[in-house]
């Protein structure tokens, strides 16, 4: 931040809309030409809300509205505001995986921020990869930035008990298949689980990520806790559209504010809340992009410091809604204020630590304190980063999630080469499985599947859950949704598609984990391994779309943030030519 105020003349929309030859009158013509006023808009800083709205995403299905109450606040400030729709990337209905579109998204931004005359940009989105996909390329753009998150839906119910998205899906199918829930059942849980628009209500990825950026100081403080229903969430957008003209006139780029430090701090949250593995790849992903080398193995350092204190499904007991009213992330940083590095600037202009330094918590039970956390540090921190000869660049755990008396267990592996597969054999009775057995999906990766899809919460064989088995070891080069729960060993880099040792593991091997001691091994010989090496072809791979060819082509892996090789940072973004 230059300390000096900067002057409308100086903001880059006037190489636009001040020009004095025959473009500048077209572009005041045209902006007439939608019944704006000259008054209306000529003078002002043009703010562009970013909106991933989309009517088949149901995370973003209200956020046509929340840009008219971002719109309201810049109108209040003195500022032109509009509104570009961007890439969706909605969880739910996205295939193979919105992971694969995540880079695009991040691409589309970055240009749109470059090729318009924008000034500063309000990002309206929430869905797992929209907030990372949005602000990686805010980032590399580097103009004055706001993320106004979706927020999470209201808290789910069915006949009296508490139901999160995602993690009683999960849950309930895997009665269903064991016979202790009817398909009727099955039915009337459609409509009880998700009782309104907005993210889901557990701490998946989508909520880990939005809390990880508000805590990064990206956000208005505590904005990423307001449920979505909440009339405090369209004066949060509002809001949002307030401040972002002044930060143009205070030129409070990202640069400003995601710092090392900053990155460290949103990591302190990560585990805090418990949150997905997913977020591993995100913030190596956006640390990149801002010229940060942020590895695994720091974000595993700082997971076994904080432990989990926020009693949130799926490590916990409850849902967003009520982490919202409990005082949400700012009484959750107040906290943590030991581990946090407080001086960081966030967008509203002032230090972390100012925006914590009163925040009530109404609930210790939900929002505890590191000193009586929702489970012991040293039995599940948020995240264990694993390596062994299965995976020498690392994978990752989220240990809460997973069944305690799994976590040191050696086992036969049971592999299958794609889910087509898996599901096919599965539930064959001459599968020779059991509860001793290690679960293994490869060639799901970044480049494999491609786009490293959310496999790797493998099923759990009919047979075994009908014993009452209710976890695995489990064992993927793919992601699994952050709602979910199990003994998942995900993101092993190198993955299987780019001849990762995973690729020469077989059925009958025993693999080894000891997640105390961060080790995960197959007992086969070097030598063996060797020759396996030597027969070892890539498999041949449906050639997919043209982006898909440019996606594999360029996809990092997991431990490197799969952004693409030519996106890294900084790098410098040049203002385009406007004759
Ligand atoms: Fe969109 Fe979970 S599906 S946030
Ligand atoms: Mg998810």
């Amino acid at each position: 931040m230059s300390g000096k105020r900067r002057t409308v003349d100086s903001l880059r929309s006037q190489r636009w809309y001040a020009a004095t030859d025959m473009r500048g009158f077209a572009h005041r013509q045209r902006t007439q030409q939608m019944g704006l006023r000259r008054e209306e808009f000529l003078g002002k800083p043009v703010i562009g809300i970013l909106n991933a709205w989309s009517e088949i995403s149901p995370c973003h299905a209200h956020l046509r509205e929340r840009a008219e109450a971002v719109k309201r606040g810049v109108w209040q400030a003195g500022g032109y505001p509009v509104e570009i729709p961007v890439l969706s990337v909605g969880e739910v209905m996205v295939k193979p995986t919105t992971m694969l579109y995540r880079n695009l998204l991040a691409m589309e931004v970055e240009e749109v921020l470059r090729s318009h005359p924008i000034d500063g940009a309000v990002l309206l989105g929430g869905c797992d990869k929209s907030t990372p996909g949005m602000l990686m390329g805010a980032i590399s753009m580097d103009l004055p930035t706001i993320f106004c998150p979706a927020g999470p839906m209201s808290n789910g119910q069915w006949r009296g008990v508490k139901t999160g998205a995602g993690t009683h899906t999960r849950k309930y199918w895997d009665e269903l298949k064991a016979g202790r829930i009817s398909p009727q059942d099955w039915v009337d849980l459609e409509t009880g689980m998700t009782r309104s628009i907005g993210t889901c209500n557990t701490m998946g990825t989508a909520s880990t990520m939005t809390s990880i950026v508000d805590a990064m100081g990206m956000t208005l403080p505590g904005a990423s806790s307001i449920p979505a229903a909440d009339s405090a969430h369209p004066r949060m957008a509002s809001a949002c559209g307030a401040r972002i003209v002044e930060m143009v006139f205070e030129d409070l780029k990202p640069s400003a504010i995601l710092t090392r430090e900053a990155f460290l701090n949103g990591a302190v949250a990560y585990m805090a809340l418990g949150g997905s593995t997913n977020a591993a790849i995100h913030m190596i992903a956006m640390a990149r992009r801002a010229g940060i080398d942020l590895t695994l193995d720091e974000l595993g350092e700082v997971a076994l410091r904080v432990p989990v204190c926020a009693d949130i499904f799926p490590t916990g007991q409850h849902l967003m809604e009520e982490f919202y009213f409990a005082g949400g992330l700012p009484a959750l940083l107040a906290k943590l204020k030991n581990f946090l590095a407080l001086g960081e600037r966030t967008v509203n202009g002032r230090t972390l630590g100012e925006n914590i330094e009163n925040a009530p918590c109404w609930n210790d039970e939900i929002i505890r304190s590191p000193e009586k956390p929702v489970v012991p540090l040293a039995e599940a921190p948020t995240l264990a980063v694993l390596r062994g000869n299965l995976a020498p660049s690392g994978a990752v755990m989220k240990v809460g999630a997973a069944d305690p008396a799994l976590l040191r267990h050696t086992g036969r592996a049971v592999v299958f080469d794609s889910p087509r597969e898996m599901f096919a054999r599965i539930d064959d009775p001459d599968l020779e499985i059991d509860e001793t057995s290690v679960l293994v999906l490869r060639y799901a990766g970044p480049v494999g599947a491609p786009g490293m899809p959310e496999w790797g919460n493998l099923p759990i064989p009919q047979r075994l859950l009908a014993k009452g088995v209710r976890d695995l070891v489990r064992i993927c080069d793919g992601r699994m949704s952050g709602t979910h729960y199990g003994t998942c060993i995900l993101h092993v880099s190198p993955e299987a598609a780019v001849g990762g040792p995973l690729a020469l593991l077989r059925t009958g091997d025993q693999v080894r984990l000891d997640v105390p001691a961060r080790r995960l091994d197959m007992l086969v010989s070097e030598e063996e391994l060797e020759r396996r090496r030597a027969e070892w072809k890539p498999p041949v791979r449906p050639a997919g779309g043209a982006y898909t060819g440019l996606y594999r082509e360029h996809v990092l892996q997991a431990d490197q943030g799969c952004d693409f090789d030519f996106l890294g940072g900084p790098r410098e973004v040049s203002e385009p030519d406007i004759f």
